[in-house]
C-alpha cells in the first residue's frame, strides 16, 4: 500500500484544474463552477500542499475593486484556516478575445500595454500571497499563418515583455521568478517557444535571464512528439526547472491534460526518477483536467490519481535505484562512465589528437 500524500510530499493544484468545467470545441461544460473557497478546503483534505490561480479564476474579468477585494479576502481567509500555500500564480492571456493575436506579440500594441498591466496587477497579488513563482504560458503568442505574424518581431517584443516584467519584480523587490511554459500549438495553429529548447535558447537572450526559467508541462512535449525525460534533463542541467506541470498524454494529438502517468507510464515513471533522484525540490504541480464524463465527486477522484500516481511511481523509482539487479545492468551499459569526462586532466586537442589508443 502507498502512503497516502502530505504537505511535505509539496503537490499543488490550480484552480482551473478541478474546476474545469468541461467545455470543448464541441459543447457546452457539464459541470457547475467551483467556489475558490470549497476547492482550497477540498484541497487540503485530500492531502494537496497549494493551490495556484489565474488573475481570472479568482477575481472574474471585469470586477471592480469591491468585488476583487471581497474575493482575495475570501480565499486568502480559506488559506489561514487550511494551511494551504500559494506557491504559483500566472495570468490568464488567453481567453478574452482582445487577446486573439496574442498578448506580449500581439501585433496590437495597445493590447501589448493592457496585458503587461495585467500581469503586472496579478504579480501584487502573487507577491502578497506568497508565491515565488510567476507562470508565463504563452497561450495565444502565435500564428494560423505565417504571413500574420513577423516572426522576428514578435521575438523583439517576446523579449521586451519578458524583460519588463522580470524588471518589475526586480524593481518591487518581490521574491518572484518567472517561469516560461513552452506548448507547441493549441489554441494558436503555432506557438511561439513551442518546447523547452525554444524556451531555453530564448532565455539566454534576456537581460534578466538570471531570474527566468521554465515550467515545462509533460503532455506538451510529448503533443510534439518529443521526451519530455531529455527536455527536464536538460532544463535541471540548467538550473532552469522552477516550476513543473505534471499530467498525461497520448502521443501527438490535442492537448489532453489526462492525469499524471496516464498516456506513457514509462515516461511518467523516469521522470519522477529524475525529478526524486536529481533532488528538485521545487512544487509537484498537477495541471490536469477531469475528464468531461465526470461530475464534480469524479473530478475529485481523479484530482486524487495524479497525486497517487506520483506516489506509486515514486516508491517503484526509490525501488528501482535501491535493486543491485539494476546497478549491475547499470554497470553493464557503463552508464556511470559517461559522467567521466572525455579528456583527461589537463590534456590539450592536440594532445587527444595524437593519442591513437581509443
Ligand atoms: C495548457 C496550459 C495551461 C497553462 C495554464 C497556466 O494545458 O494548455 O498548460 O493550463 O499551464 O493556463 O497559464
Ligand atoms: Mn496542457
Ligand atoms: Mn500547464
Amino acid at each position: 500500500m502507498v502512503a497516502d500524500p502530505t504537505p511535505d510530499d509539496r503537490f499543488s493544484f490550480g484552480l482551473w484544474t478541478v474546476g474545469w468545467r468541461a467545455a470543448d470545441p464541441f459543447g457546452d461544460p457539464t459541470r457547475p463552477a467551483l467556489d475558490p473557497v470549497d476547492t482550497v478546503h477540498r484541497l487540503a483534505e485530500i492531502g494537496a500542499w497549494g493551490v495556484t490561480f489565474h488573475d481570472d479564476d479568482l477575481i472574474p474579468f471585469g470586477s471592480d475593486d469591491a468585488d476583487r477585494q471581497r474575493a482575495v479576502a475570501r480565499f486568502r481567509g480559506a488559506l489561514e484556516r487550511t494551511g494551504l500555500v500559494v506557491p504559483m500564480a500566472t495570468t490568464n492571456l488567453f481567453g478574452h478575445p482582445v487577446f486573439r493575436d496574442g498578448a506580449l506579440t500581439s501585433n496590437d500594441r495597445e493590447v501589448r500595454r493592457f496585458a503587461l498591466r495585467k500581469v503586472m496587477r496579478n504579480m501584487d497579488l502573487a507577491a502578497e500571497l506568497g508565491a515565488t513563482t510567476y507562470v508565463l504560458w504563452g497561450g495565444r503568442e502565435g500564428s494560423e499563418t505565417d504571413a500574420a505574424k513577423d516572426v522576428r518581431a514578435a521575438m523583439d517584443r517576446y523579449r521586451e515583455g519578458i524583460d519588463t516584467l522580470a524588471a518589475y519584480v526586480t524593481e518591487q523587490g518581490y521574491d518572484l521568478r518567472l517561469a516560461l511554459e513552452p506548448k507547441p500549438n493549441e489554441p494558436r495553429g503555432d506557438i511561439l517557444l513551442p518546447t523547452i529548447g525554444h524556451a531555453l535558447a530564448f532565455i539566454s537572450t534576456l537581460e534578466h535571464h538570471e531570474i527566468v526559467g521554465v515550467n515545462p508541462e509533460v503532455g506538451h512535449e510529448q503533443m510534439a512528439g518529443l521526451d519530455v525525460v531529455h527536455g527536464v534533463g536538460q532544463a535541471l542541467w540548467q538550473d532552469k526547472l522552477f516550476h513543473i506541470d505534471l499530467n498525461g498524454q497520448r502521443g501527438p494529438r490535442y492537448d489532453q491534460d489526462l492525469v499524471f502517468g496516464h498516456g506513457d507510464v514509462l515516461s511518467a515513471f523516469f521522470l519522477v526518477d529524475l525529478l526524486e533522484h536529481e533532488g528538485y525540490t521545487g512544487p509537484r504541480h498537477f495541471d490536469f483536467k477531469p475528464p468531461r464524463t465526470e461530475d464534480v465527486d469524479g473530478a475529485w477522484v481523479a484530482a486524487e490519481a495524479n497525486m497517487r500516481s506520483y506516489l506509486l511511481l515514486r516508491e517503484r523509482a526509490r525501488a528501482f535505484r535501491a535493486d543491485p539487479r539494476v546497478r549491475e545492468a547499470l554497470e553493464a551499459s557503463r552508464v556511470p562512465e559517461l559522467a567521466r569526462p572525455t579528456l583527461a586532466d589537463g590534456e590539450t586537442p592536440a594532445a587527444l589528437r595524437a593519442d591513437t589508443t581509443a
